[in-house]
């Protein structure tokens, strides 16, 4: 599987994919990794890792449409197959869904459909559940409700702040995010004589 990441911040999911796929449980490569904000730290772990980055900075953009355009180019002239959004916090459109239908994957920080959009820990801390997680999903032009493909739960504890319950939320989503990958990859059909 050809991997294409968008990230907008500190890249320990993109991460945790290259380690999943040097420890040989995700069967994939990074092709490159797309950024939008310059100096993040997602950029520092693509040098690490040998994976080419390129910024696609959104403030250069007059419309949403106009940077997913150029997210296409980078994307084809990578030639990725599959792209994940691991932390990409820009609405996509469908300039961008359309290019990849059905290969364009999420990770949010909640149980989907509960907290849909930006500070979505905070929006859980606020109403009070138990309990909270994050979702890995299909993307389509609503924002994050396409088709659930992986969730784990994660507990609120009584002195959580959003720091905290979010540090605890990013070890479960490290974990689902490869898992997520790993069932989205072709599988060879056993045929039965
Ligand atoms: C993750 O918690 C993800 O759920 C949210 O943004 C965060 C990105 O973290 N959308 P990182 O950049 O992968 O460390």
């Amino acid at each position: 599987m050809k991997l294409g990441i968008m990230a907008s911040g500190s890249g320990s999911n993109f991460e945790a994919v290259a380690q999943a796929i040097k420890d040989g449980q995700l069967n994939a490569q990074i092709q490159v990794l797309i950024y939008n904000n310059p100096g993040i730290k997602a950029v520092e772990r693509a040098e690490r890792w040998g994976v080419p980055s390129v910024l696609l900075n959104h403030r250069d953009y007059k419309r949403r449409e106009e940077l997913d355009t150029a997210i296409v180019e980078v994307l084809q002239q990578y030639q990725v197959e599959w792209v994940v959004m691991a932390g990409w916090m820009r609405i996509v459109t469908p300039v961008l869904i359309n290019a990849f239908p059905d290969q364009i994957i999420n990770i949010h920080p909640s149980l989907l459909p509960s907290f849909k959009g930006a500070h979505a820990i905070e929006k859980a801390l606020e109403a009070g559940v138990k309990i909270t997680g994050c979702t890995v999903h299909l993307v389509c032009p609503e924002v994050d409700s396409g088709l659930i493909l992986v969730q784990a739960a994660v507990p609120v504890l009584p002195l959580d702040t959003p720091e905290t319950l979010h540090a605890r939320i990013q070890v479960q989503e490290h974990r689902i995010l490869p898992q997520a990958i790993a069932q989205l990859a072709p599988r060879t059909t056993s045929v039965t004589l």
